[in-house]
């Protein structure tokens, strides 16, 4: 049996907007599951070695719901083009470099340890539709002592010559990957179709159908842009939405995660509401490649499961911490356009979306429950300048928008140490 426990100012989002603080607390796993958080050790861990942090932030670590490996060189270009000319000038042909294994070694190995670093400990993403490059990723990720699902992206239309395979070879390299990547222990496989301009009929129904066979979560990219819409409904006369092209296809349901929704009206949020699908805001990436502002805080209060992801390289970096304050900015920016009819999000509800919401998705319990796994970060704030004496929330809400230079001291993945500063 072994016992790890963190002593410091420990701070967790149990609900939608809530946080849980307790300062000089303890924060308690067994074999990496959490125990709970006590303001005195209990007796039964007297004699256990205490990792004491001191007065450091002990946070949740954070979960990326969407991002694409590949895209992970691109960072922070191509940023004057709205989305389907983004990917046509950028995204796709670096995607495409992908066929080699010696490449996709070393951007993956040094992306995974990046956001080890970030403190991001469980992930939802896309790989590129190579085969052989999805499983170094995998391997690289699961090495580093990250958690999650990745996806060998499917497209067998509309990518170019380079980025596209046959209908055949899509569903026969899914069924292969799938055969092959049985053995990850923290690192499991998701169905992912690009988006549904990439994607035949034939192709959504063999991957509804392998999703269902083998009980597999599903990610995607839904209303994303208006010229995406627009396209979509072309390809699709049958479908009045576009939601409508996953659902007939068995790719809609309480296992499917939906990247950026920006677009969706009140009749497709009523879908995703109702098969209980998971909206992963990206407020970068809709900022960055034109897209638009999301509606999150209608969403939330629809009863949508709303997560976050940083969606590299739509999204310009990996750091959760202000993926989670773009987020907040944009549900003001989100309110100012609706003449302040609808409200924005609170930097307790920012914290949320971007810890424990991707958390839930994973089968955990908000905030730091008993019965999960320990994920957590350490988060030092000494070095910040105040004029008095702060309380745990006010310097907890400052880390999210700023930080001091090399403020994450410790990161922790499924009761794993993964990162500690020198
Ligand atoms: N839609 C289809 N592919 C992509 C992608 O790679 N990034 C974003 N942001 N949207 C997409
Ligand atoms: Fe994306």
């Amino acid at each position: 049996m072994k016992t790890t426990i963190l002593k410091g100012t420990v701070v967790s989002a149990p609900a939608l907007g809530k946080l849980d603080i307790t300062e000089n607390g303890y924060l308690v796993a067994v074999d990496g599951i959490i125990q709970g958080v006590y303001e005195t050790l209990p007796p039964q861990f007297a004699g256990c070695a205490v990792e004491d942090c001191g007065s450091d932030l002990i946070l949740q670590s954070f979960a990326d719901m969407h991002l694409h490996a590949p895209q992970y060189p691109m960072l922070g270009m191509g940023m004057d083009l709205p989305l389907l000319k983004w990917l046509d000038t950028y995204t796709f042909p670096t995607e495409a470099k992908f066929a080699d294994t010696g490449l996709a070694r070393q951007v993956y190995r040094q992306l995974a340890a990046e956001l080890a670093k970030n403190g991001t400990t469980r992930v939802c993403m896309f790989s590129s539709l190579h085969r052989e490059a999805t499983l170094i990723l995998m391997e690289e990720l699961e090495s580093a002592g990250i958690t999650g699902y990745v996806g060998k992206v499917n497209m067998d239309r509309n990518g170019g010559v380079n980025l596209q395979e046959t209908t055949e070879e899509s569903i026969w390299e899914t069924r292969r990957w799938l055969d092959e990547c049985g053995d990850f222990p923290h690192i499991k496989p998701i169905i992912t179709p690009r988006f549904t301009p990439s994607c035949t009929d034939e192709l959504m129904k063999a991957l509804g159908e392998i999703a269902g066979a083998q009980n597999l979560p599903i990610q995607s990219h839904l209303s994303e842009n208006t010229g995406e819409i627009a396209w979509v409904s072309e390809l699709h006369p049958e479908c009045a939405q576009y939601w409508e092209t996953y659902a007939k296809y068995g790719l809609w349901n309480s296992r499917t995660l939906m990247a950026h929704c920006v677009w969706s009206d009140e009749r497709e949020r009523r879908a995703i509401r109702d098969a209980g699908v998971w909206v992963v805001h990206c407020a970068d990436s809709n900022q960055n490649i034109l897209s638009g502002v999301a509606p999150i805080w209608v969403m939330l209060n629809e009863g949508v499961r709303v997560t976050l992801g940083s969606d590299i390289a739509g999204g310009d970096h990996l750091s959760m911490f202000d993926v989670a304050a773009a987020s907040i900015r944009a549900s003001k920016a989100r309110s100012i356009l609706d003449n302040w009819q609808t409200d924005f999000l609170t930097v307790a509800e920012g914290w949320y979306l971007a810890t424990s919401a991707g958390a839930e998705f994973f089968g955990e319990k908000p905030g730091f429950a008993p019965g999960n796994p320990l994920h957590a970060i350490v988060l030092r704030d000494d070095a910040l300048p105040a004029v008095r004496k702060l309380t745990a929330r006010e310097r907890f809400e400052r880390c999210v928008y700023r930080r001091q230079e090399g403020a994450l001291r410790a990161v922790w993945s499924a009761g794993r140490k993964i990162y500690a500063a020198e």
